[in-house]
């Protein structure tokens, strides 16, 4: 069971708006105290480099920066030498692309992707597959949703990549991947998964999923923006060439050739986000604290909580009833889902409305956008009925405007 009340106390945000009705974690989480701190501290009493300095206080926080990497490393149950600190998730899922994709794929190979995905899952294999001549397929949804039967139609002895979200950020199914992952591996491809919306609501292990590679960001987990993970087995690391180069990566350089470090170094060119990969770690410390079952079956509470209020309301359309997650997208017949979130602003609710960087979500679904409401720890009940009483409001409003 969570405590919304203690666990509240941990986001200095709600001392300032003790009535914050905030539901647009999928978009990014509110920011643990824990963290803001630890970057604070690093910035007022450190503010060094790492990996350069032979003096303490450099020393101190490349252990710092690397502890984060082990503290990650055991979240996800995976080696240190496993985990590259990118810019974000989109910065990750880009960096494998670009260094697997662009360097290993060729005319006649095969990715898989599909409808599901975000913008920053698919685009950069669509470019891969621009550049290269590879094909890209699309696994048909059955439901909205991506299964296994389906899955098997595209794969083919030419797959070589299977790029997949864990969870859809517009509709919160949960893809099969462990089933998928095993089918692809048996015709040889690998398997690079978008992690954004899994990792901060559920347990992700990576050796129980045999992904190959998998990306998440650090601000949908309640930690600092700008830093996210690349995790990829150590033999598909050493494959890679680096996407970057230039300063820390690099060993040797000379007129006419250049070496560089092993990875996951090779992948991390210049100053990194120091504050920010220190910080991480106590965003995982929370999450590990407080249980990640915990979270999940909290989340999936107040969803259904929701669901069951939504249904009651005329005029609502929802378009994932049934998803296991906390995650909710909707709308008001007739209406423009920026028109309806503003009736949710001027009841200082937030939530997310558009196509959330998912443009394929919304050419499947056959809509321009949709509200979407998602939930986390800091959630309670009282935020749901706020969010019901809002959409009563917007239903009423805007009924002048539906069709018959
Ligand atoms: N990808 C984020 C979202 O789903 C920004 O809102």
């Amino acid at each position: 069971m969570i405590d919304v009340k203690e666990i509240r106390k941990h986001f200095k945000i709600y001392e300032k708006y003790p009535d914050l009705c905030y539901l647009d974690s999928a978009a990014s989480a509110l920011k643990l105290k824990e963290v803001v701190d630890s970057e604070v501290n690093y910035l007022n009493y450190n503010g060094t480099n790492v990996h350069r300095g032979v003096y303490k206080l450099s020393y101190d926080a490349t252990n710092s920066y690397e502890e984060t990497r082990e503290v990650v490393a055991k979240f996800l149950n995976a080696k240190s030498d496993e985990i590259v600190f990118t810019r974000g998730c989109s910065d990750a899922l880009n960096m494998f692309a670009t260094s697997y994709g662009l360097n290993f794929l060729k005319k006649g190979d095969e990715i898989i992707s599909s409808e599901l995905e975000h913008h920053s899952s698919q685009m950069p294999w669509l470019n891969v597959s621009q550049k290269t001549g590879a094909t890209i397929k699309y696994i048909p949804l059955e439901n909205d949703q991506i299964t296994i039967q389906n899955f098997k139609k595209v794969l083919t002895k030419n797959t070589k990549i299977v790029a997949l979200t864990h969870v859809s950020n517009v509709l919160g199914y949960i893809t099969p991947l462990k089933e998928i992952i095993k089918l692809a591996h048996e015709v040889g491809a690998i398997v690079i998964v978008d992690a954004a919306q899994s990792i901060p609501h559920m347990k992700v292990d990576v050796k129980e999923l045999d992904c190959d590679a998998l990306a998440f960001s650090a601000h949908k987990m309640m930690g600092p923006t700008g830093v996210g993970v690349l995790y990829a087995k150590k033999k598909l690391l050493n494959l890679m060439p680096p996407r970057d180069f230039g300063g820390d990566m690099a060993e040797d350089v000379y007129l006419d050739h250049m070496t560089y470090k092993d990875a996951p170094y090779k992948f991390e060119t210049g100053t990194p986000m120091i504050s920010e990969v220190i910080a991480l770690k106590e965003a995982i410390k929370f999450l590990d604290n407080v249980g990640l079952d915990n979270i999940y079956n909290h989340e999936k509470y107040l969803r259904d909580l929701a669901i069951k209020g939504l249904k009651e309301i005329p005029n609502v359309i929802i378009y994932n009833e049934d998803c296991p997650t906390g995650i909710i997208s909707f709308n008001i017949k007739g209406t423009h889902p920026h028109d309806a979130a503003s009736v949710y602003d001027n009841n200082n609710i937030c939530l997310r409305a558009g196509h959330h960087c998912a443009e394929l979500v919304m050419h499947h679904l056959n809509v321009i956008g949709t509200l979407r409401a998602s939930f986390y720890i800091y959630n309670d009940e009282e935020d749901v009925k706020k969010f019901i009483e809002a959409t009563k409001e917007a239903s009423e409003f805007f009924k002048m405007f539906m069709e018959d």
